[in-house]
């Protein structure tokens, strides 16, 4: 028994760390993307020649025990998406994985049930997440994520008082260029740093507020295809951010290259290092830029392919 996967990477355009708290966000899917084998095995469950720990597989094993089986698989993952750089990395190997294992157990592959079960998977892994990776890797497109329920609404995802409400989201075709900082980070820790500080600060729970109405300002400008509006909000969204404590020198840096031939650049996904967006029609210049400031340039298409399986 065999089957295989792939699942696409994404980028946030807007509300990050946001919309852990309800506030809406955007994001769209990116033309990289993580691919999966399984077969079943006799003695034990590897993943890519090594037996599976909880250390280095931890969203696969959870992925396993979402399935609830006893059998042991051969588990193989590809990838041309970088990893720690807010591609959503994560996000894609589980979708990846829950799709290929219902795929080689003939179990539904229905897309809201495979987007539920990855996002309680990272979130058991990150010990705190929101559904926007996970919706979108599932889904391809572009994701509108609010609290409100609106047009082109996919799935709704509840978790403790939060409500998620997922919607597709038409977008104009735009020229994205990602700057990988190569400073590598961890997108659980972050969002329990912003957590903290949420936590304890009226100006912080503000400042997400903020984020919220940035977002929604985006949505209508992108509609309306207003990109220096777009990109203005994506400068006013970077400094929220920043404020929040999850830029990084070397992320200012590429974003301040960025800019000069960009409409708008902010940092997208975690941060805390990882990557930074510019929307840009100049997407050469802007890749050298951010070449020449030791970063790593990654001229990005959309795509609407979300998770894809077969035998
Ligand atoms: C990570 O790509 C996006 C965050 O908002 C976390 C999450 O939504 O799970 C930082």
């Amino acid at each position: 028994m065999k089957a295989k996967s792939s699942a696409p990477g994404k980028v946030i355009l807007f509300g990050e760390h946001a919309v852990v708290y309800g506030e809406p966000a955007l994001s769209l899917a990116v033309d990289r993307r993580i691919t999966c084998n399984i077969s079943t095995a006799n003695l034990e469950t590897s993943v890519n020649g090594y037996p599976i720990n909880k250390e280095h597989h931890s969203y696969i094993l959870e992925c396993i025990n979402k399935i609830d089986t006893d059998k042991k698989f051969k588990i193989e993952t590809e990838s041309n998406l970088p990893s720690g750089a807010g591609m959503g990395s994560s996000a894609a190997v589980t979708v990846s994985t829950l799709g290929c294992l219902r795929e080689l157990l003939s179990k539904d592959l229905e897309e809201e049930k495979i987007a539920k079960d990855a996002f309680e998977v990272e979130f058991k892994v990150q010990g705190s997440a929101s559904p926007i990776d996970t919706s979108t890797s599932t889904h391809g497109n572009a994701i509108m994520i609010s609290k409100e329920k609106k047009e082109d609404f996919l799935w709704k995802i509840k978790k403790d008082e939060n409500i998620w409400n997922i919607h597709h989201q038409d977008i104009p075709d735009i020229d994205l260029v990602i700057g990988d900082s190569g400073v590598h980070s961890s997108t659980g820790p972050l969002v329990e740093k912003v957590r903290k500080f949420y936590e304890k600060s009226n100006f912080a729970k503000e400042i997400i507020q903020d984020i919220g109405d940035i977002v929604r300002k985006a949505t209508d400008q992108l509609k309306n295809q207003d990109l220096e509006e777009v990109g203005r909000l994506m400068d006013k969204n970077h400094r929220l951010l920043s404020i929040l404590g999850v830029s990084h020198p070397k992320l200012e840096k590429l974003i301040r290259g960025a800019r000069k031939y960009s409409y708008g650049a902010k940092l997208t996904g975690a941060g805390g290092g990882g990557a930074m967006i510019a929307l840009t029609d100049e997407a050469e210049k802007v890749a050298e830029e951010i070449d020449r400031r030791g970063g790593t340039p990654y001229i990005i298409k959309s795509t609407k392919k979300g998770l894809v399986t077969s035998t």
